[in-house]
C-alpha cells in the first residue's frame, strides 16, 4: 500500500536556548540533552517506527531533535547523554571499522560546523555507551563546551561513532542549532521568529508495513561485509519528522535553513509552480549578496539557506520536489515518491510583510591565496571486489587508522586539490576548517591517471598538473561563501582553500590519531564515511 502525500502537517520542532538572559544579560548556560530510543509517527498512515531520538527527556524527544538555539560569544556547555539499550534497532556491520562493544549502542555527538576544541569535537573513536559505562580509546570528557565564537549561521549536531553514523543517523539521531548574532543580523531585516523562519531537516527513509524503519541487510558483497551497503537511499521523503509533510504558508516571505541529512541522497529542490529560492547563506556563514535560483542542489550535510516570497506565487498550492538522480550524477531518476519533499498551501489574502531582502549580506574576508602555507593533495577512491560492486572507500588510499597525514598549522591556511577519482560526487566535510571552493577543472585522460594513482598514491609523482586541464566548472554564486562541506565532482579536481581557526586547548598529544581525540575530514554520504571515506585531521601549534 502507498501512502498518501501530504496529509501531515509540518511539525513544530522543539527550540532549547542554549543561553539564559539574566537582567537582561544573556549568561552560558549548562544542558543535558538525551538519546531516547522511542517510537515516533513518521506519518498518519503509518504505525509509528521505533527511533533514536535527541531530547531534553524520552517524552519530548523528536526526530530531529530539538533545534538548539545558541547566541554568539556566550558558552553553551553540553553534557550528551546515552540512554539507549543495547541491540541496535538497524543492522550495523562487524567487518568494517566500527565502535564495537556488547555492552550498549555507542554514540558521540559531532556538532557540525562548530569551531570548538577537539576534546568537544564528537571524535568517531571517543564514543560511550549508556551511563558512559564504555568509552571508546580517545574519549575525554562527559561535557562539551561549543564557545559560539563564530559567524552566526547554521549547524547541525548528529551521531558520529566509528562505523555506526550511518544507523545511528538512520535510527534519528539528528537536529539543528542555530547561531545568532543580533547586532549582525537584525539590521539585515530578513524574516524572523519561529512562524517565518525555521529549519528544514530533510531526508529519505524506507519503512516496513508494521513502521520499522528499513534497512537492507544483506551487503553488496556478503563474502566480505556481511550488511555494509555502499548508499542508502529511502523511498519517502521526511522533512522535521514528517513523511511529505504541507506546511500553510501567507503570502509573504520565509525563511528555510535547509539541512540535507540523508546518509547518501543528493536533492536538487524547486517548486513546482516556478517559485524561487533566494540564497541568503550557506552552511556555516553568510553570503555577502542575496542570489536567487530556480533550483538548488544540496548535497549530504550541505545546509541552504533560503528565503521564498510566496506573494510572488501564483497559485495557492505549490510542491517542493526534488529530480536529483541517485546516486549523483549516475544514477537512478526520482520517481514519486522520492521526487516529492513538501507541498505548501498558499493562504490567498494579501498580508503586511515588513521583512525585507537587503542587497548586500554580510561580509567577510575574502580567501587569502597569498596566505596559502600549504598545498595537500586528497584523492577519493573506490575499490571493488571480483564482483565488481564496492567493498570500501579511502581517502588517499589510507585507512582511518593510518598515521595521521593532515596536520595543518592553528590559523593557517591551505590549498587543498581534492580528486574523485570515483565516479560518485562526494560531499566532503572538513571539521574545524572552513573552506571556499575556487573552482572544478575535469581531469582529461583519467584513466591513465587513475592507474598511476591507484598504484602509487602520489599526485605530483603522477603529474596532476598534466592531467587537470579539462574544462572548468564555476562554483555557482551562492556557494562562493565559507563553507564546512563541498560537492566533489567525479573525474574532477576540486580547488579549495582552507582556513583552520587557532582553538584553545590546554591538552597537547602526540600523532597517534586513534588514541587521542583529534579533528576529522570525510566524505558526508554517511555509508562512505563509515567504510572508510575518513581521516583524522590533527591541528599543530
Ligand atoms: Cu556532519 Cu564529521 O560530520
Ligand atoms: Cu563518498
Amino acid at each position: 500500500s502507498k501512502l498518501k502525500m501530504f496529509v501531515d502537517d509540518l511539525p513544530q520542532i522543539p527550540r532549547i536556548f542554549a543561553y539564559q538572559v539574566l537582567h537582561g544579560v544573556p549568561k552560558s548556560k549548562s544542558l543535558k540533552i538525551g538519546m531516547f530510543k522511542k517510537k515516533w509517527k513518521f506519518h498518519r498512515d503509518l504505525p509509528p517506527s521505533m527511533v533514536y531520538a535527541y531530547g531534553l527527556t524520552k517524552q519530548t524527544a523528536t526526530v530531529p531533535g530539538p533545534t538548539i538555539e545558541a547566541l554568539y560569544g556566550v558558552d553553551t556547555h553540553v553534557r550528551w547523554q546515552n540512554h539507549l539499550p543495547p541491540k541496535h534497532i538497524l543492522p550495523w556491520d562487524p567487518t568494517i571499522p566500527t565502535a564495537m562493544t556488547t555492552e550498549g549502542i555507542p554514540t558521540v555527538v559531532h556538532l557540525h560546523g562548530g569551531i570548538h576544541a577537539p576534546e568537544s569535537d564528537g571524535n568517531a573513536n571517543a564514543w560511550f555507551t549508556s551511563g558512559f559505562r564504555k568509552k571508546g580509546p580517545t574519549w575525554t570528557q562527559k561535557t562539551y563546551h561549543y564557545p559560539n565564537n563564530q559567524q552566526p549561521g547554521n549547524l547541525w549536531y548528529h551521531d558520529h561513532a566509528m562505523g555506526l553514523t550511518r544507523v545511528n543517523l538512520l535510527a534519528g539521531l539528528i537536529g539543528s542549532y542555530i547561531i545568532r548574532h543580533p547586532p549582525i543580523e537584525d539590521p539585515l531585516g530578513l524574516p524572523q521568529g519561529n512562524d517565518y523562519d525555521l529549519p528544514l531537516v530533510i531526508f529519505d527513509r524506507s519503512f516496513r508495513i508494521d513502521g520499522s524503519i528499513y534497512m537492507n541487510f544483506t551487503g553488496n558483497n556478503p563474502s566480505i561485509h556481511p550488511q555494509w551497503q555502499p548508499e542508502y537511499f529511502g523511498d519517502a521523503i521526511i522533512v522535521n519528522g514528517k513523511a511529505w509533510p504541507r506546511l500553510t504558508v501567507r503570502r509573504r516571505k520565509y525563511r528555510f535553513r535547509i539541512i540535507n541529512a540523508s546518509n547518501a541522497r543528493f536533492f536538487r529542490l524547486f517548486f513546482t509552480n516556478g517559485l524561487r529560492f533566494t540564497h541568503v547563506a550557506s552552511d556555516s556563514t553568510y553570503i555577502e549578496k542575496p542570489v536567487t535560483t530556480n533550483e538548488t542542489l544540496v548535497g549530504p550535510s550541505e545546509i541552504t539557506d533560503v528565503i521564498v516570497d510566496f506573494s510572488k506565487s501564483r497559485s495557492n498550492v505549490t510542491v517542493l520536489a526534488n529530480d536529483a538522480v541517485y546516486p549523483y550524477p549516475s544514477g537512478d531518476p526520482v520517481n514519486e515518491a522520492n521526487g516529492n519533499v513538501m507541498k505548501f498551501i498558499i493562504l490567498p489574502d494579501h498580508v503586511v510583510d515588513t521583512s525585507k531582502i537587503p542587497k548586500r549580506l554580510v561580509e567577510y574576508p575574502g580567501a587569502d591565496l597569498s596566505g596559502v602555507s600549504r598545498t595537500r593533495y586528497i584523492a577519493m577512491y573506490e575499490y571493488t571486489s571480483d564482483i565488481d560492486e564496492p567493498t570500501h572507500l579511502y581517502l588517499n588510499g589510507k585507512p582511518y587508522d593510518a598515521p595521521v597525514t593532515e596536520t595543518p598549522k592553528e590559523g593557517s591556511t591551505e590549498a587543498w586539490y581534492v580528486i574523485n577519482l570515483t565516479e560518485d560526487n562526494h560531499p566532503l566535510h572538513i571539521h574545524l576548517g572552513l573552506f571556499k571552493v575556487l573552482d572544478q577543472t575535469k581531469l582529461l585522460k583519467q584513466d591513465e591517471f587513475k592507474e598511476c594513482m591507484m598504484k602509487i598514491n602520489d599526485a605530483v609523482k603522477c603529474h596532476v598538473e598534466k592531467y587537470a586541464r579539462g574544462e572548468k566548472v564555476e562554483v555557482p554564486d551562492h556557494e562562493k561563501g565559507w563553507k564546512n562541506v563541498y560537492k566533489m565532482m567525479p573525474g574532477h579536481v576540486t580547488k579549495i582553500v582552507v582556513r583552520f581557526s587557532y582553538i584553545h586547548t590546554n591538552t597537547s598529544y602526540g600523532f597517534d590519531a586513534t588514541k587521542e581525540p583529534g579533528y576529522v575530514y570525510h566524505c558526508h554520504i554517511l555509508d562512505h564515511e563509515d567504510n572508510a571515506m575518513m581521516r583524522p585531521l590533527k591541528i599543530i601549534k
